[in-house]
């Protein structure tokens, strides 16, 4: 009796241990896809803003961490990530220094750049990313 009793209690451990690894499994994210899911936001707010001629979403230094963050999986940063991260930042600069004139054009060719990475390593969501181009 006393021997039943313990091993339902063992079991019902090791359920538990199951289930809360399994839903931290579940709610983790990698570091790559908080930072995305960032972008993705402040790139709309950026075309909005663009769009209605107001002042720019502030200049996000943490974009670097493109380079370092980790992803959901190694192969996801394939042999030429670092060159289209690069990419990436360079144009950012170059966006945010640019004249009102041709913001829309740097712009577009800063979406560019995600899309180019994209292409290779993360297709998923490449249809909402396209949508973030401003049309001229
Ligand atoms: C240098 C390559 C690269 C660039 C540039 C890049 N991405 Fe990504 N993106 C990735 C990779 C790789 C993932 C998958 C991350 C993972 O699974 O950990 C990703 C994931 C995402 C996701 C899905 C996040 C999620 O898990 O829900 C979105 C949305 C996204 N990127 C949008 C963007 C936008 C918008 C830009 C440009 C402003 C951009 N990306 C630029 C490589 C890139």
């Amino acid at each position: 009796m006393l021997k039943s009793k313990s091993s339902y209690l063992l079991f019902y451990f090791f359920i538990s241990v199951f289930w809360v690894a399994n839903s931290n499994l579940s709610v983790s994210e990698s570091q790559l896809s908080k930072l995305m899911r960032f972008m993705a936001n402040d790139f709309k707010s950026i075309k909005t803003k663009i769009n209605a001629n107001e002042k720019l979403p502030e200049y996000q230094k943490k974009y670097k961490k493109i380079i370092s963050a980790k992803a959901s999986a190694d192969s996801k940063k394939g042999e030429h990530y670092l060159e289209y991260a690069e990419l990436f930042l360079k144009q950012y600069d170059r966006f945010y220094s640019s004249e009102k004139a041709i913001q829309k054009k740097e712009f577009n060719n800063l979406v560019s750049t995600c899309i180019r990475c994209h292409e290779s390593y993360c297709p998923g969501p490449l249809t909402m990313i396209k949508k973030l181009k401003i049309s001229p």
